[in-house]
């Protein structure tokens, strides 16, 4: 199944064809739904090692993977991949590698956890 991806790197969108291997030789029963983030895991072993992304849970819970897909961020292990897909990091300005956003400004934003004096006892 050969697909077209256009991937904005370092501020300049590159258009990507993505073979997809047979599904058989993938343990999987079928690409059909396929997400973006298998894509770019295809990507990365295929064309090139150093494609950045993050992947955890695989099922849209802990929003690691979000990027900007088709100018809306989304989680893209829950985004079914197709032909002529657009894929940015969420936000540009705090891109690291590809699609991998900083997070540190995320967590430090965050209210601190309110400690009981019965949570030490
Ligand atoms: S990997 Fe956790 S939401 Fe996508």
């Amino acid at each position: 199944m050969l697909m077209h991806l256009t991937l904005q790197r370092d501020g300049v969108a590159r258009e990507w064809s993505v073979q997809l291997p047979p599904a058989n030789e993938s343990g999987i029963a079928s690409w059909e739904g396929a997400s973006v983030s298998t894509a770019l895991q295809v990507l990365q072993q295929t064309l090139d090692p150093k494609l950045g992304y993050a992947l955890s849970c695989r099922r849209g819970l802990c929003k690691v993977c979000a990027m900007r897909i088709d100018g809306e961020v989304q989680t893209a292990c829950t985004v079914p991949m197709r032909d002529g897909i657009r894929v940015e990091p969420a936000k540009a300005r705090l891109a690291l590698l590809d699609t991998v956003v900083e997070l540190s400004l995320v967590r430090h934003s965050r209210a601190p956890i309110p400690v009981t004096s019965t949570a030490l006892d």
